[in-house]
């Protein structure tokens, strides 16, 4: 039975994940949203200003009433500090599946951090949420991001030929998940 929750808090070894509130403008454009090599395989155009990011958050904080809006800050618990964002996309309640979209700051890329998140997340959507499915997808020229989804125990489903876009153009999108029957 599914169980729509929202954004709900969880915590991971060396992350907190959380509910974004206004104070974390600075945080988000300086880490990651105003970054062009974070946004260069991502569908939004890098953020040209501070304000632009406030605008943004005021917006995903109005929707947290939502129990279908999923969408979580990454707070580095080491230093306290919003370090990126990992969120439901597109949300198919007929068949019980989420597509997820995730950016993190350059500055810690490498540590596995995107994958712990994922991982967490997977679980409550699956185990918590009852969702059936959690699929991701990567611009093909970006295949770090694959490396994220197969660390957090998904499933390569194929390639999606000139099915996409992002800030580099038209893009062919391989595509990954997760079902709950797979053993993790
Ligand atoms: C994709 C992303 C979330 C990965 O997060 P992460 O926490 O760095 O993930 P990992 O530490 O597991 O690294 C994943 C892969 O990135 C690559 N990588 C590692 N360190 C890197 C660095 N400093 N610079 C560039 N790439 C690096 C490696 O290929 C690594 O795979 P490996 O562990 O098999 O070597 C992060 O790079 C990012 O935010 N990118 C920009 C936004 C984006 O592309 N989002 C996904 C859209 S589909």
């Amino acid at each position: 039975m599914m169980k729509l929750l929202g954004t709900r808090e969880l915590e991971t070894k060396r992350l907190l994940l959380r509910r974004f509130v206004l104070e974390d403008a600075e945080d988000m454009y300086y880490n990651w949203a105003s970054d062009p090599e974070v946004t260069k395989y991502l569908t939004w155009p890098t953020h040209s200003s501070c304000e632009i990011t406030k605008m943004l958050l005021r917006e995903w904080i109005s929707k947290y009433k939502d129990e279908d809006y999923f969408n979580w800050a990454i707070e580095y618990k080491e230093t306290g500090k919003v370090i990126g964002n990992i969120s439901v996309v597109k949300f198919n309640e007929a068949i019980l599946s989420a597509d997820m979209g995730y950016c993190m700051s350059r500055s810690l890329w490498g540590n596995g951090i995107m994958p712990e998140a994922l991982t967490e997340v997977i679980d409550y959507l699956l185990n918590e949420v009852g969702l059936n499915r959690v699929a991701a997808c990567h611009a093909v020229e970006n295949p770090k991001s694959g490396r994220v989804m197969e660390k957090a125990g998904m499933k390569m489903d194929g390639i999606l030929r000139q099915a996409g876009k992002n800030n580099q153009g038209i893009c062919d999108e391989v595509w990954y998940s997760i079902i709950k029957s797979d053993k993790r």
